[in-house]
Formats: C-alpha cells, structure tokens, sequence
C-alpha cells in the first residue's frame, strides 16, 4: 500500500472548477463573503491559469446582449434549441451579462474596436476579442478576489460528501492530489459545482498520431455530471448533447467564418445546403416550426450538412476564399484590396490562433491557404456542454422575480442555481436547460451561483458532518488502482514499470484493466450503439438497450481499473465518471420517443419531431447509488414568454 497522507480543509463555501463559470464565481462570493465574514475555498483538477475549456484562449465573446432585451435573447435560444429551454434560467444570465463582459474589459481583456471605438461583432450576440490569454486575464480575478492561499490546484475531485443526518444536503468533497500522495477532505456549508463538460465519452474522429485531439478540451471528463448525479441531484436534458460542425481534423470553430466573413459551404457538388434547406420544398420545412426561422438551429444545420454527407454528396467544403474575396472587393484601388486581403488573411490566422492552435498548426502543415481555396468542414462527436448549443446538466432552481404562477411550484425553491441538493449549487456546464450563455454568460451564471450560494451559507450556519466511516471508505476506493497495479504487474509480460511513459499502454493483463482500454471501450459502446458518427448518428430502443447491457459490464469491469501512478489515477477516474454521464444520456435518450435534435442524434424507430407529446416537457431523471438505479421522468415547460407571439412564428 503507498502512503497517503490526508489534508483535511474546512470552509464555508467549497467552490470545485474554476473555470468561466467558477472564475465568476470566485469574483462573486469573495465580495458577498467579506460582508459577511465567510471563508472561500478553490479547488481545481489543474492549474487555474490555463484550465478548462478557454486553456487555449477564444476569439470571441459569444453572449453579449448590447442594446438587446432578455426577450429577444430568448427568443434565439429556445428557436435553436428546438423549443426546449428554461425561460428564467437563460433571461436571468442575459440581464446581467453585459455586466461581466465590461468586467472582462476591466481586467484588460482586449476587446476589437472599430475606428468608432465600437465593439466589433461576429454576428448578432458576439463580439471579437483578442483571447489568446482570456482564461489567464479571468483566472487572475478570480485568484486575486478569493486569495492564493485559498486555492488548491492539481487536486482531482472524486466525490461529494453528504451530511450524515441528511442524505440530501452536501457537506463536503474529497479528491486527491494528482501530484503527490495526498488525499484531500474538504468540509463546506455549501459548494458549487462548475467542473465542466465531458469529451471523450463518444469514439472521436481522430485516431493514431491524431488521437486524443478533439474539440473539447480533453481535460473535461463529466465530473460535473458525475458530482452532481452521485449526490442525488435531479439531472435535466441529459440526451441533448452538442456535435459541432468543424474544420475537419483540426476541429476549428466555423462560428467567426459564417458570421465575420460570411462564408458559404457548399456539397462536393456545389450545393449551398442551407440555402437549399430554407427554399420552397426544402428540408428545413419538415422540421417546423424551428427550422422555419433564422438563424436556422445549430442541430438542423448539422441535419443538412449530413443528409448531403450520407447522401454521398461530401466532403462539405467551406469557401474561405471566396468569402475573403468578396469581403475585400469593396476596396476601392488595387493597393487598397490587396492591403485589405492581408488583414483579412491575418483575421483567418488570428481566430485559429486565439483558440485552436492546432487547426492552425494543420493548416501550415497542409499547405492550406484559406484565401486560395476551400476547406473541409464536418460535424464531429458529440459533446455534453450545457453552455453551448447542448443542454445537459442539473435541473435548478431560477431566480424568484422571472417566476410566473405555474412556473414557481416547479422552478424556484429557494436558491437561485441549487440542484435539488440541499446546498448543492452549479453553474456554467453543470446547468442543465440553460444554453447558448458560453464564457460570459457561464462566468455570470457562476456569479449569479456564488451570490445564492453565500446567501445559503449566512441562512444556514451550522455545519454539517460527514460520516467518518464513509470517508475512509471513499479514501480507500480512491486509492484502489493504484493497488490492483501494485499486485498484479507482474502477472504480465511487460513487468513492473511506474512511469507512463516507460511502456506502451496496450497492457494485457487479466487482473486488471487500464484506463485508455476502459476509455476505448467506452468510446465504442458510445460510438456503435448511442449514436456517434461510426453509425451516422443513428440510435434506437434495440441499439440503446444493448449499449445498456454493455455499460453495465464496463462497470464491473471498473472496479479492476489499474494505475501506475498518480496521473493514471486521474485518467481511472476521468473514466468513472464519464462512465456514469453516458449511462445517464442512454436512459435520457431511451425515455423521449422522438427526434428532436435532427443533426444531434436521429432515434430511427421515431424519426419525426412529435409536438404533441414531448414539446413541452423535459426529460429528467435521478440517480440512486445505493441502488444503482435511475428513475426517469418528465418534467412541464413553463414558457414566460409567448415566444411565438413576439417573434411571429
Ligand atoms: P470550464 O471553463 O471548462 O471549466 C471547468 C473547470 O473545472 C476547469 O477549471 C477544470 O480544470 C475543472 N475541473 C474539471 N473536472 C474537475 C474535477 N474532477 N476536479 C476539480 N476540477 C475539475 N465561448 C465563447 O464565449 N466564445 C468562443 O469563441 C468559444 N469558443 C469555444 C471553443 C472551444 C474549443 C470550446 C471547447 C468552447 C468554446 N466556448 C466559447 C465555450 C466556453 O469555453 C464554455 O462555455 C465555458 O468555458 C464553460 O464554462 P465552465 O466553467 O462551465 O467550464
Ligand atoms: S465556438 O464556441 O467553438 O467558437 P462556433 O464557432 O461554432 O463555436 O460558434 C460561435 C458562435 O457563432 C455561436 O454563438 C454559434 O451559435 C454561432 N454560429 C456558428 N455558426 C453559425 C451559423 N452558420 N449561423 C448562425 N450562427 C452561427
């Protein structure tokens, strides 16, 4: 057995992931929490200068409201949702979103200006930064509001810990030290959850010297989800998950090529697939009333792309050089069009640069130059990120004053963004219903968290317990892959190594399984079975019971994770708890008998949109551990706002 030494930490409000969402929140609670003579802790699976989804930097803002109403907003986001969104949830963000954005700017975030000193938008809702070093200018707030002594980084969060007179209050949270032998106890009054999304749960399209590159940041891997569920909160819209369309291979975003340089994509044979889909007859009328209205929503922009795909009409091309072309023919000489050419050169870098590296890296190894021609572009595998186009995560409480009579019994109980857990908050992907809010609407969402969640804390001063027996228990099981290598590595051909990069990973040993086999089996059970792109998208009630059967075997086989050192034990239980959000999202899947997302996954025994039964209900559901059963069900759209009315559809 090696030695573990324990680091017990207590505080009043545990704040796990601070990525946008709990960058905010540090932002947030430090202030409510100095009125109020209250402590803050910070834990992070990385380092908070460079971690989650914005490590590499963005080159835009995707959620800035301007002069616009929350209405409007919302309008936006339930069309490209497909009707389904929670109407308090996404207008409470949009009110108070411009806020954090002049804050971002505050930090010295370099925001692009025209010759006016405007903002220089992508498109409607988004604005152009220069974001190499976003995540690093956001972290330094948060770090500087909550204090450096409070933070703890490199710690991977296993588990919550739950009262042990409550079973339904939150008290704590242990994780271990992806550095050194230590394990981590943290005791809180309330903790906020914003841990992130998950990558990886589905097979990617890269393989062999691509692998592991995606475009989700690898370092994701559910725990959100998985904190969130194994705690007993009632999770929502777990089967709406994101597949973007991107640069193939590189997975460069397409939002700044569509929006800033109004770039077309066509078919191998030159069909502009969007165009086509809104014309009389088109596709997108088949999808009615969402794919009637523009923008045309992100899933039924994939559903187009695919149809002429898996028709045999791909690859898809995007016309990078057409779009600069004519972006630059309103040059009034030749010196002019060709100064403007190369800014407008220098802005198709720039915006890989900011936020994929490696798109870029592929285009200077490929020899692409987007001004001389056309790239592919192609949906990817599906993602959970609540922020973005999906909408997994926990079903929250939403702010009082955006309640209406029906709504409140249903939305509100007390604190804005607690889960159904006493004490138990989140934010930017851990909040289910709640999309399209991105970095600034995820860092205002953790804000919004961090108020109600110091709220919490002043309401509720005594501290909770855990039980003593669970903990060791836990410290335990935490420990357990480490052991299961200790024992058995001899029993292989390979021998006894510690270092991961001393041997090929594809160990073979009846004893044990390795964390990159438990992820590949995973990512084929995913892939074949719930509809990634191996099976074109395609899933139905046949396919989601065998994947069920099949995730139930990888569970036991779970328990015989092995690690030889401390980073594959984080990889052992990055895979736990992906294991558990796919399971959660085969259930989701199984339980709404229709296809609502076109684009994001097709049930092909139920392939039409069915407004009758399930246009006004989300799909929720709730974990028992002790059981090791879900319960799932359905839960009432309550729309605020008659969307239709406002916007004419
Ligand atoms: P994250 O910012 O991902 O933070 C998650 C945090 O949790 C990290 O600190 C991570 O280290 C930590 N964590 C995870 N697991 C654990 C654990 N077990 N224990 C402890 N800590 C843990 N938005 C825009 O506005 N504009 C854009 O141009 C844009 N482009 C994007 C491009 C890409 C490639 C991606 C992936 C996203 C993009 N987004 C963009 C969306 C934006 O990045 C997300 O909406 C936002 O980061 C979500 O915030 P979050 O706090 O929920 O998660
Ligand atoms: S990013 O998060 O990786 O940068 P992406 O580039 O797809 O995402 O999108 C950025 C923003 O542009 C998002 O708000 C997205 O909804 C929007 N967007 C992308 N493509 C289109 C399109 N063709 N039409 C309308 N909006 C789009």
């Amino acid at each position: 057995m090696r030695d573990f030494e324990t680091v017990e930490v207590t505080t009043d409000l545990l704040i796990i992931g601070p990525g946008m969402a709990g960058s905010g929140a540090c932002v947030e609670a430090a202030h409510w929490a100095k009125q109020n003579n209250l402590t803050i802790t910070v834990v992070d699976k990385a380092a908070m200068e460079r971690s989650g989804a914005v490590a590499m930097g963005l080159s835009a803002i995707n959620q800035y409201q301007g002069e616009n109403t929350p209405v409007d907003y919302l309008s936006y986001v339930r069309q490209d949702l497909m009707g389904l969104c929670r109407d308090d949830l996404v207008m409470d963000i949009s009110r108070h979103v411009n806020g954090s954005v002049h804050m971002f700017e505050g930090y010295g975030l370099p925001l692009w200006k025209d010759d006016q000193g405007n903002y220089v938008h992508e498109g409607r809702w988004q604005l152009m930064i220069n974001g190499e070093s976003y995540k690093a200018i956001v972290a330094e707030a948060g770090k500087t509001a909550v204090g450096i002594d409070n933070l703890y980084e490199r710690v991977f969060i296993v588990k919550l810990l739950l009262d042990k007179n409550d079973k339904n209050r939150v008290c704590g949270a242990i994780g271990f030290s992806v550095r050194e032998n230590k394990i981590y106890v943290f005791h809180c009054k309330a903790c906020l959850v914003s841990a992130g999304g998950a990558v990886h749960v589905f097979r990617p399209r890269s393989t062999g010297e691509g692998l592991g590159r995606a475009w989700y940041p690898p370092w994701n891997a559910g725990s959100s989800s998985y904190l969130t569920t194994t705690a007993g909160a009632e999770m929502s819209s777990q089967e709406v998950v994101f597949i973007p369309g991107r640069y193939k291979d590189g997975y460069g975003p397409v939002g700044a090529w569509f929006l800033l340089f109004k770039a077309t994509a066509t078919s191998a044979s030159g069909v502009n697939y969007m165009a086509e889909g809104l014309s009389e007859g088109g596709e997108l009328h088949n999808w009615a009333p969402y794919g009637e209205v523009k923008p045309i929503p992100t899933c039924l922009r994939n559903h187009l792309m695919m149809q002429k795909m898996y028709s045999g009409d791909g690859p898809i091309l995007i016309h990078t050089d057409k779009a600069i072309a004519k972006l630059a023919e309103s040059a009034p000489n030749e010196k002019a069009y060709k100064k403007e050419l190369k800014k407008l050169e220098s802005e198709a870098w720039e915006d890989f640069l900011d936020m994929t590296i490696s798109q870029a890296v592929l285009w200077a190894s490929k020899d692409v130059f987007p001004e001389e021609g056309p790239s592919e572009i192609m949906p990817s595998e599906p993602y959970f990120i609540g922020s973005h186009s999906g909408a997994s995560g926990a079903w929250t409480s939403g702010p009082e004053d955006l309640q209406t009579a029906e709504s409140k019994s249903e939305y509100f109980w007390g604190y804005n963004r607690m889960t159904t857990v006493k004490g138990l908050f989140t934010a930017g992907d851990g909040v289910g219903n709640s999309s399209h809010k991105f970095s600034s609407g995820s860092f205002t969402e953790g804000r919004i968290a961090a108020k109600a969640a110091v709220k919490f804390c002043v309401e509720n001063p005594e501290m909770p317990e855990a039980d003593p027996g669970k903990i060791d228990k836990l410290k335990q099981d935490i420990v357990t892959p480490l052991e299961h290598y200790d024992q058995h590595h001899a029993y292989t051909t390979l021998g006894a190594v510690k270092k991961c990069y001393e041997l090929p990973v594809e160990e073979v040993n009846p004893n044990y399984i390795t964390p990159k086999m438990a992820m590949f089996r995973l990512n084929k059970i995913m892939d074949e079975y719930v509809a990634g792109w191996g099976n074109q998208y395609n899933c139905s009630e046949m396919t989601l019971n065998i994947a069920l059967q099949e995730l139930k075997r990888l569970k036991e086989d779970l328990s015989k994770l092995a690690a030889r050192n401390l980073h594959e034990l984080m990889r052992c239980w990055e895979n736990i708890h992906r294991v558990q959000i796919a399971e959660a999202h085969t259930r989701h899947k199984l339980f709404r008998e229709e296809t609502r997302w076109p684009g994001y996954y097709y049930r092909t025994d139920f392939p039409k949109l069915d407004e009758k039964n399930w246009a006004d209900v989300f799909v929720n559901s709730v974990y028992d551990e002790e059981k090791d059963e879900f319960q799932v069900f359905t839960r009432p759209k309550h729309s605020l706002v008659n969307i239709r009315e406002v916007v004419g559809m």
